[in-house]
């Protein structure tokens, strides 16, 4: 499928995504996300074992599409909200793990986008933000509730009451981004991050992922309970007894996925 929004890219275990519309700072229109929607279908076919998602040019994402919202009804402006959620969810719970790496603005949904990746890592260029408040509206696609998932109460009722744009180094400080470097070494720090996963049994990664993001929506009691659930699978495959009998012969485990 040829996109005009997106690219994609599958090398070295790894799919790239980056999105392109540099001239609009790759403000995340409807052509966009359908795009990035129809690009996930192509990853979760893949045998790529880590989606990383970059931005072209001066920005990550500024945020939805201003000049698109203007010209929406109310009622078009919630179906292009929803849409940003569900899609953003797919990200959050894909088989596979996502990394952002951002290297410019990530603004409004495309902070959201970022957020709902796995892993964070930024240079010092890029700047975070939600200002949706200052257009008088609110995030509308998990701004709200995953930003004080990863900051805290205190600190995400700031950033998106005040809408104020921040710096990669405060990002870093607060724990909106992970991982900071030079903007010369970003790509190889990511990729250093998703080599690392990628090595590692994709069942195990999986059912690691899904166990970290019950977090959001289990208590602990259901969340401890949901994890050994996870756990029990997980000790009856292939990879793990692999894994085991790796260690006490002394070499690197050869993961298969079953
Ligand atoms: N929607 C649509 N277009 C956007 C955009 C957005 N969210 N953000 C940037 N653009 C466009 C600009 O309109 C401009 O296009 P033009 O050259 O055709 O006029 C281009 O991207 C470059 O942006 P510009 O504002 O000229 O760059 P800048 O360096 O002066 O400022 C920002 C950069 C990010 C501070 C500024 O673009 C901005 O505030 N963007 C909106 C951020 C926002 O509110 N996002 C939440 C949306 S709900």
């Amino acid at each position: 499928m040829d996109f005009e929004r997106i690219e994609i890219e599958f090398s070295d275990r790894f799919a790239y995504i980056t999105l392109n519309r540099p001239d609009k700072l790759n403000a995340l229109d409807r052509k966009t996300r359908s795009e990035l929607l129809i690009a996930l279908d192509e990853v979760e076919k893949s045998s790529a074992r880590v989606m990383m998602l970059k931005g072209s040019g001066r920005a990550f994402a500024a945020g939805a599409d201003i000049y698109e919202l203007s010209k929406r009804s109310p009622l078009e402006c919630i179906d292009f909200a929803k849409f940003g959620t569900d899609l953003f969810t797919r990200i959050e719970e894909l088989e596979i793990p996502s990394i952002a790496i951002i290297n410019g603005f990530a603004l409004g949904a495309g902070c959201e986008l970022a957020m709902a990746c796995d892993i964070r890592v930024a240079s010092f260029k890029a700047k975070f933000g939600l200002p949706e408040i200052n257009l008088g509206i609110i995030p509308g696609s998990g701004g709200t509730q995953r930003l004080p998932r990863l900051v805290g109460m205190g600190m995400a009722k700031k950033l998106i009451l005040t809408g104020e744009m921040i710096s990669a180094e405060e990002a870093y400080r607060i724990g909106l981004i992970d991982v900071l470097v030079d903007e010369k070494e970003l790509m190889n720090k990511a990729k250093e991050i998703g080599m690392k996963i990628a090595e590692k049994s994709p069942v195990a990664v999986s059912f690691a992922k899904k166990a970290v993001n019950a977090y959001y929506s289990m208590s602990l009691k259901d969340g401890l309970k949901y994890e050994l659930s996870l756990f029990s699978v997980l000790v009856s495959t292939e990879d793990a007894k692999e894994g085991l009998k790796a260690f006490m012969e002394k070499r690197k485990p050869e993961f298969k996925g079953k």
